[in-house]
C-alpha cells in the first residue's frame, strides 16, 4: 500500500542519507509515538504520571463502591456524557467496541426493569438456603430511585463474522464490555456519583422490554445517581456475606498453584454460602430459548395500547419523601436496618402516599363476589348458592373478613359483581351477569362484560377512598374461583396446570383431579389469549377478578396502597400490572396462602408477602391482618427516639473499628474529631 508518511521508502531499502552530514529529525506526526529509544532506555518508568495523579487513581479504585441507595436529585447531562465517554475509552478485543449504552430516564421503563429484577431476586434467593433474607436485603430499589439507568449491551456482531483476537475466546466481547463498565464506574466515583450494578434479570426480559435484538446481550443494568450512602467497604462485606481475600491468596507465581487455589476456595466457602442446589438446575422447569413457547403475559412489560379496559393517568412515587424517611430511619435508636422488612414496608408506603404509615389505618375492605360456569364439572365440592350465602354473611360481619373488619373498625364493602343468585341484603348490587360462562367450553366473558366489571371495581374502590379510607384491602368470594385463578395463572405464567391447581376451600383427591382436568381444558382452549391481558380476562377470568383489576387501577390513580389478599387477588393483580404497570407501585402482598399457585404468582409479581399463616379463607382476611403490621411500622417510626434525642451515643469504638478495617483514613479522622 502506498504510504503518505514523510519517511516512506521502498520496503527493505534504507533511506538515503545526504552526504552533507546530520539530518534533522522531523516531528513525529500526530497519533504516533513521539518517544525516542534513548529516552526509553534511560528512564523505563518515564511514561508514568506524577505522584498526585497516581495517588488519585489508587484512591478512586479503592473507594469505588457498588451503590444501592440513591437520592432523587437529577444527574446533569454533562456529567453523564463524561461517564459515557469514559466507558467508550475502554479496551476491546480487535477494537470491536462491542458496548452499546442505552441511557434510560423513563420512570415507566425503570419500574418495569425493577419488576423484572424483583422477580428474579425472589427466585434466586430460594437457592441460598438459610441466607436468602440477607440476599434479599441487597436492594434493587436503586433501579427506580436512581434517576438514570444505563443498560450496557454487548453487540456480539453478525453470527459467523470474524473479530481479530476473538477466535478462541468468544467471551472476549463481553470482557471488553466489562472494561467499559469499570471505566464508567471509576469515573462516576471520581465525580461523587453512585453506580449500582444489577444483574438479576434474564436477557430475554430486557431484550423484550427495550427492543434489543437477539444477537445483542444486555449484560448489565447500571443505576446511576447521587448516592444516598457513602459506604467505605462493599455492602456485601458489611453484611457479613463475603470478604475481600488477601492478595496473596489470589496471586500465583509462574504456574497454577494448587495449594493456593484450594486455599482461596476454602476461604470463599467460609464467607459465602453455597447454593443449596446446583446452579444449573432451574428452580422450576423453564423452557430453553430454542423451545420457547408462545410468549405470554410475562412478555407484556410495556403498557399496551388502551383498549376495552382503559386506564387513566397514574402519578409517580414520591422518592423525595422516601429519601427523607430513610434519613429518619437511619437516626432512630436501632441498628441500621434493624426494623428489617418493616422499614421496607414503611418506605414503600411512603413512596405511594408521600408520608409514613399512620398508627391507625382506616382500611377500605373491598370483597368482590362472583360465580363460575365451570363448577358444573365438579371443580368445587360446594353448591353455587354458597357464594351468595357467604357474601351475605360477610356483609353481616359473620365471616372471617367481616369479623376482622368490624373488630378493627375498617370500612367493609361486599359487592356482587357476578353472583349467580340475586344480590342478598347488605351486599352492594353491581352484578354484570349471573356467573361466568363455562371457560372449558367458551370464553367466560365478553369484552363488554370485562369492561363493565372493571369499571364497577374501579367505582367501588373510589367510593371507599372518598369515604376517607387511606388504604384498600382486596378480597373475593366465589365458589370455584381457585380453579378460575389457576387457569389465569397457568396462562399468565406459562406453567403446567399441576403447579397452580390446589385444594381451594376444601377438595378431596377425586375432586382435585376433576379440577385439574377442567383447568387443563380451559388452558388448552384459550392458549392464544395468554399474550394479551385483556383477552385473558375475557377467556377465563371471573367477574370478581375483573372488578379487582378495576379497584387496582383506581388505587394506582389515587396513590392509595393496596393490601392484596390470597391467590385470586394475586392473579388479578398480575393481570392488572400487565395492563397498567403502575399498579405494581401500590400493591403490597399481605400473605402467602396455602394455594400452591400463590407463591408462583407472588414470585412473578416480585412481591414478598408480609405474613405466612397458611390461610385459605379467601375474602380478604389476610389483607386485613397485614394492615396491623403497617400500623406497627407507623407507630415505631412515630414514637421511637433518635440517637440524639435519646441521648444514646453510637458506639465510637465500633465505628472506628469498622472504619479502620475499611482503611477509610478520612472517616477515621472524622471519627476522632467526633470523639473530641
Ligand atoms: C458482574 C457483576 C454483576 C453484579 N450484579 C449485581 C446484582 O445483580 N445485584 C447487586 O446488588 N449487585 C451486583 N453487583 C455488585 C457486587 O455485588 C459488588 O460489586 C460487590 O459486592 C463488591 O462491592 P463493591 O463494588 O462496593 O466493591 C454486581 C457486580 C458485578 C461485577
Amino acid at each position: 500500500m502506498a504510504s503518505e508518511h514523510p519517511h516512506a521508502h521502498e520496503p527493505g531499502a534504507r533511506a538515503p542519507v545526504p552526504a552533507t552530514g546530520a539530518v534533522e529529525r522531523p516531528a513525529t506526526p500526530a497519533g504516533f509515538d513521539p518517544s525516542r529509544p534513548r529516552d526509553r532506555a534511560r528512564d523505563p518508568a518515564g511514561w508514568r504520571f506524577d505522584d498526585e495523579v497516581r495517588a488519585a487513581l489508587a484512591t478512586v479504585i479503592a473507594a469505588r463502591r457498588d451503590i444501592r441507595r440513591f437520592r432523587p436529585d437529577p444527574v446533569p447531562d454533562t456529567l453523564l456524557e463524561r461517564l459515557l465517554e469514559a466507558a467508550h475509552r475502554a479496551p476491546s478485543v480487535g477494537l470491536m467496541q462491542p458496548w452499546r449504552l442505552i441511557v434510560v430516564r423513563s420512570l415507566d421503563t425503570r419500574r418495569a426493569v425493577r419488576r423484572i429484577a424483583q422477580r428474579e431476586r425472589l427466585r434466586q434467593a430460594e437457592r441460598f438456603a438459610g441466607r436468602g433474607d440477607e440476599f434479599l436485603d441487597q436492594k434493587i430499589e436503586g433501579i427506580v430511585e436512581a434517576p438514570v439507568g444505563i443498560c450496557v449491551c454487548c453487540d456480539n456482531g453478525e453470527p459467523g463474522s470474524e473479530v481479530l483476537g476473538r477466535g478462541t475466546i468468544p467471551e472476549t466481547a463481553q470482557l471488553s464490555v466489562a472494561c467499559a463498565i469499570q471505566n464508567l464506574w471509576l469515573t462516576a466515583r471520581a465525580e461523587g456519583l453512585g453506580v449500582g450494578w444489577v444483574s438479576f434479570y434474564r436477557y430475554e426480559d430486557l431484550r423484550t422490554l427495550l427492543g434489543i435484538p437477539e444477537r445483542v446481550d444486555p449484560v448489565a443494568w447500571l443505576c446511576v445517581g447521587w448516592p444516598d450512602e457513602r459506604p467505605p467497604r462493599p455492602g456485601l462485606e458489611a453484611a457479613g456475606w463475603g470478604k475481600r481475600l488477601p492478595l496473596e491468596t489470589v496471586v500465583m507465581r509462574e504456574r497454577w498453584d494448587s495449594e493456593r487455589g484450594e486455599a482461596a476456595r476454602a476461604a470463599l466457602r467460609q464467607t459465602r454460602p453455597l447454593p443449596s442446589r446446583p446452579s444449573s438446575q432451574p428452580l422450576r422447569s423453564r423452557p430453553s430459548p430454542q423451545s420457547r413457547p408462545a410468549p405470554s403475559l410475562r412478555d407484556t412489560q410495556q403498557p399496551p395500547a388502551p383498549a376495552a379496559v382503559a386506564t387513566r393517568d397514574v402519578s409517580l412515587p414520591d422518592s423525595e419523601a422516601q429519601t427523607a424517611l430513610r434519613d429518619v430511619l437511619d437516626e432512630l435508636v436501632k441498628p441500621p436496618g434493624g426494623l428489617g422488612r418493616l422499614e421496607e414496608l414503611a418506605l414503600r408506603w411512603t413512596g405511594i402516599t408521600g408520608a409514613p404509615p399512620p398508627e391507625r389505618l382506616r382500611l377500605g375492605v373491598l370483597v368482590a363476589c362472583g360465580d363460575h360456569g365451570h363448577v358444573r364439572h365438579g371443580t368445587t365440592l360446594f353448591e353455587q348458592r354458597v357464594s351468595t350465602e357467604v357474601a351475605a354473611a360477610a356483609a353481616r360481619g359473620e365471616t372471617a373478613v367481616g369479623a376482622l373488619a368490624a373488630a378493627l373498625d375498617h370500612e367493609l364493602l361486599v359487592a356482587d359483581v357476578g353472583l349467580a343468585l340475586p344480590t342478598p341484603p347488605g351486599v352492594v348490587a353491581a352484578k354484570v351477569r349471573a356467573g361466568t360462562r363455562d371457560m372449558t367450553a367458551a370464553p367466560a366473558l365478553t369484552d363488554a362484560e370485562v369492561a363493565q366489571a372493571v369499571e364497577h371495581g374501579r367505582e367501588l374502590a373510589q367510593r371507599l377512598v372518598a369515604r376517607g379510607c387511606s388504604a384498600l384491602a382486596l378480597g373475593e368470594i366465589g365458589i370455584g374461583n381457585t380453579a378460575t385463578s389457576a387457569a389465569m395463572a397457568a396462562l399468565a405464567l406459562r406453567v403446567g396446570v399441576d403447579a397452580v391447581v390446589g385444594r381451594g376451600a376444601a377438595m378431596d383427591a377425586p375432586g382435585l383431579e376433576r379440577k385439574r382436568r377442567a383447568v387443563a381444558a380451559a388452558v388448552e382452549r384459550h392458549r392464544a389469549a395468554a399474550r394479551d391481558p385483556r383477552a385473558l380476562l375475557a377467556a377465563v377470568a371471573g367477574l370478581e377478578h375483573c372488578a379487582l383489576c378495576g379497584a387496582l387501577f383506581a388505587a394506582a390513580e389515587a396513590r392509595v396502597p393496596v393490601l392484596l389478599d390470597g391467590f385470586s387477588v394475586g392473579v388479578a393483580a398480575l393481570v392488572a400490572c400487565a395492563i397498567e404497570p403502575a399498579v405494581w407501585e401500590v400493591a403490597i402482598a399481605s400473605h402467602r396462602s396455602a394455594e400452591p399457585g400463590h407463591a408462583l404468582v407472588l414470585d412473578e409479581l416480585g412481591l414478598e408477602p408480609l405474613l405466612e399463616l397458611r390461610l385459605r379463607a379467601g375474602e380478604g382476611a389476610g389483607a386485613v391482618l397485614a394492615a396491623r403490621l403497617v400500623e406497627a411500622a407507623g407507630a415505631a417510626i412515630a414514637r421511637m427516639a433518635t440517637f440524639a434525642g435519646a441521648g444514646v451515643t453510637r458506639s465510637l469504638a465500633a465505628r472506628r473499628a469498622a472504619r479502620a478495617e475499611a482503611g477509610d483514613e478520612q472517616a477515621l479522622r472524622a471519627a476522632a474529631e467526633d470523639e473530641e
